[in-house]
């Protein structure tokens, strides 16, 4: 009997662990002697401390230890890049040295008793500074060109790519369109703020902390303190949502081991939400200039992109802005150039569907303005500039299904009734526009690994040192288990989030079902094969484990092939929007969403079409309201709340959100043939919606979020 687990919608194993409290978040690990730690951060964006007084802070009930760069210990501070760091530049070291880089930086540490001790004895320290001028206004820095070098991950991205004549054909086009378009930085708000519990046992160290990669965090915090990596434990079981913050391994981490390590107690460490603005990371403002040129017939003639965006003084982070533009459309001539503001900030990070999602932004707004100026219809003009490989790469898709998404996304949404002029289409007051966009992704696959162990009594045990940010990892590994190994679900358990387990990719990137799926795949498979042939002449798996009377151990590492060298591998999606927008007030309603994918095989069409709504509802965020208010004279941000700080809410999320996924089968990609959807889910949702505006309203919003005062 074969038991088809992946491809069914199979309800999320650790929903009731979930729903019921049952599921521990790393600030939820209750540990004995714990004591609580605060931080003290710079109000000065670019300086040196000239004195800090301690005094009180000490003197204050319950505090154990006040730290600043006077007293802390020095730290090791190894080279260390993981995958998830910038490429070019070098992490803050907290509490070594006077200097100030930006507003909000770590500039002491209180530990005591109790977190409203701690609280309190932190307000108590006063620093004063040598402030000197900043650079805190994105648009009063010259943006440059990024530091070409070569980095442990091999070359940095070149800056600049050019095929053809793409300024020949912009001044000989028939028809062009050139425009900038400006997003704001926006902040990761997930539920679960970070948070990291240090426990020190001689020169051991147990972390249970909010990350993407426990893997990568007990290597960066080896590095740090200079001890070895094997040292170190780090759990997270359990991750309340992170969209990228979690990929990194930020100060605070290094703050909560420094606190144990010279109070010699546990600490607990817990940002606030207002913290969270300043020290994990945010999607960087980014500035686009996208021209598109065509010909009558709307062939593409040339496409030059070129955008900015914003990074620290001390690490040059760069994400993927113009990556899509090189190959999504068919067009003989492109330029594109990148290039980096340096700024008094902290280094921004990946955000869900990082550059992806900024970057498509531009090019599709830009393609629907080219639509409009043609007169042709938006999806008609990507249908005429279908690539038919990757003219970038020049290389064959390895699949590639946006005409599928386009004709079933289309269908399902009525889009041939629409009628193309502006302002004409309406529901009493409200104006009702239509729009959409073209959604793509990578399809990300990295070395990972995995084990199974089989029991006597038919049960087995499945690990990977994963995470679960909330696509739901420990669902779709236990169906991948249970159907290799042929067993019930029920029999399975698959666990993740501890260093003890073998390593596994980072959880980023869209990645994990196809690396760490992979991984369990071939693990599991190989304990299967193992115990058959161990059991001779047994029926089926659960005989031979009784017959055999003892565990069978298997592990299993996979490792990309040579796969991207012959293919260019990609997820593909098109969004069909609806928007209702009040012409006397500017507020903008979502109605509709439809959403069609080629993602390759989908594990859990449940779990996976959690995600693509949760994307879309992620995408009305971008489109409508999420923007990290920078005060231009100190880069505080002054909206670092859930009060000012707008996210899409149940309100928000419209009653009709459609998610399809089309028939992919791509064996070239990875041994599950997945893409993997979590941040395509994101990608092309803000250009539908402000694409959807225009068509409603005749107005071409080029600066998100799309708030009503910018539509009155
Ligand atoms: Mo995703 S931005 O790689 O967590």
């Amino acid at each position: 009997m074969t038991i088809d687990f992946i491809g069914r919608p199979v309800s999320r194993v650790d929903g009731r662990q979930k729903v019921t409290g049952g599921a521990t978040y790393a600030a939820e690990f209750g540990v004995p002697n714990m004591a609580h730690a605060a931080v003290v951060r710079s109000t000065v964006a670019n300086g040196r401390i000239i004195s800090i007084d301690t005094a009180e802070a000490e003197r204050a009930a319950g505090v154990l230890a006040v730290l600043t760069h006077r007293n802390a210990p020095r730290l090791a501070y190894r080279p260390h890049k993981g995958l998830p760091d910038a490429a070019v530049g070098e992490r803050l070291h907290v509490l070594q040295d006077n200097r100030v880089n930006h507003q909000g930086q770590p500039i002491a540490l209180v530990v005591a008793d109790t977190l409203e001790q701690a609280n309190h004895a932190a307000a108590l320290v006063r620093a004063a500074y040598a402030a000197e001028t900043g650079t805190t206004d994105v648009t009063r820095v010259e943006p440059v060109l990024p530091t070409q070098q070569k980095t442990d991950q091999g070359e940095t991205p070149p800056a600049e790519t050019r095929r053809g004549d793409p300024e020949g054909a912009l001044a000989a086009a028939e028809v062009k369109v050139d425009h900038t378009y400006v997003i704001p930085r926006e902040n990761h708000n997930p539920i679960e703020m970070h948070a990291t519990i240090a426990v020190w046992d001689g020169d051991r160290l147990t972390l249970w902390d909010k990350t993407q990669w426990v893997h990568n965090t007990a290597d960066e915090i080896a590095a740090v303190f200079g001890i070895p990596a094997v040292n170190i434990r780090v759990v997270s079981p359990f991750v309340g949502g992170a969209f990228g913050s979690g990929l990194r391994t930020w100060p605070h981490v290094t703050l909560a081991a420094l606190g144990a390590r010279v109070a010699g107690r546990p600490v607990k460490l817990m940002l606030s939400r207002r913290e969270m603005y300043y020290g994990v990371g945010y999607r960087p403002h980014t500035v686009q200039r996208v021209a598109l040129a065509a010909s009558r017939d709307g062939a593409l003639a040339a496409i030059v992109h070129e955008g900015y965006q914003e990074t620290s003084t001390y690490e040059e982070f760069s994400e993927a802005l113009l990556n899509a533009s090189r190959f999504l459309h068919s067009c003989p001539n492109v330029f594109t150039r990148h290039r980096i503001a340096r700024m008094n900030v902290h280094t921004p990070t990946y955000m869900r569907a990082p550059g992806e999602a900024s970057g498509v932004f531009a090019l599709e707004s830009a393609m629907d303005e080219l639509a409009v100026a043609l007169g042709v219809d938006p999806v008609e003009l990507r249908l005429r500039n279908e690539p038919e490989r990757d003219e970038f790469k020049q290389l064959p898709f390895s699949s590639r299904s946006t005409r599928a998404c386009y004709r079933v996304a289309a269908e399902r949404f009525g889009w041939s009734r629409r009628d193309p002029e502006p302002r004409s289409m309406r529901d009493g007051r409200w104006l009702i526009g239509w729009g959409m966009a073209t959604a793509t992704y990578p399809m990300n696959y990295a070395p990972a690994s995995a084990a199974a162990r089989l029991l006597p009594d038919g049960t087995a045990e499945v690990t990977s040192a994963s995470s679960d940010m909330g696509p739901g990892t420990w669902t779709s590994m236990t169906q991948v288990a249970a159907e290799t190994l042929g067993l019930p679900i029920e029999q399975v358990k698959f666990s993740l989030g501890d260093t003890r387990l073998p390593r596994a990719a980072i959880h980023g990137g869209s990645m994990t079902m196809a690396s760490v799926g992979s991984a369990v795949q071939a693990a599991c498979r190989k304990a299967r094969e193992d115990a058959l042939a161990r059991a001779g002449g047994a029926n089926d798996l659960t005989d031979a484990m009784r017959r055999l009377g003892q565990p069978v151990e298997a592990s299993a590492d996979v490792t990309p092939g040579d796969a991207s060298q012959r293919f260019s591998m990609h997820a593909f999606g098109a969004l069909f929007v609806e928007v209702a927008v009040d012409p006397d007030l500017g507020e903008t309603r979502v109605r509709r969403m439809v959403g069609a994918y080629g993602a390759g095989r989908i594990v859990n069409p449940k779990t996976a079409r959690s995600q693509c709504i949760g994307g879309m509802i992620g995408g009305i965020g971008m489109a409508l309201m999420e923007h990290s208010v920078v005060d231009a004279r100190n880069g505080r941000i002054t909206n670092a709340n859930f009060a000012e700080y707008a996210v899409p809410v149940h309100a928000d999320a419209p009653p009709v959100m459609d998610v399809i996924f089309v028939d992919e089968h791509d064996p070239n990609v990875n041994p599950l043939g997945v893409k993997g959807v979590g941040e395509i889910a994101l990608v092309g949702v803000a250009p539908a919606i402000t694409n959807a505006i225009f068509h409603a309203t005749g107005k071409r919003i080029r600066e998100l979020p799309v708030t009503p005062d910018k539509l009155l």
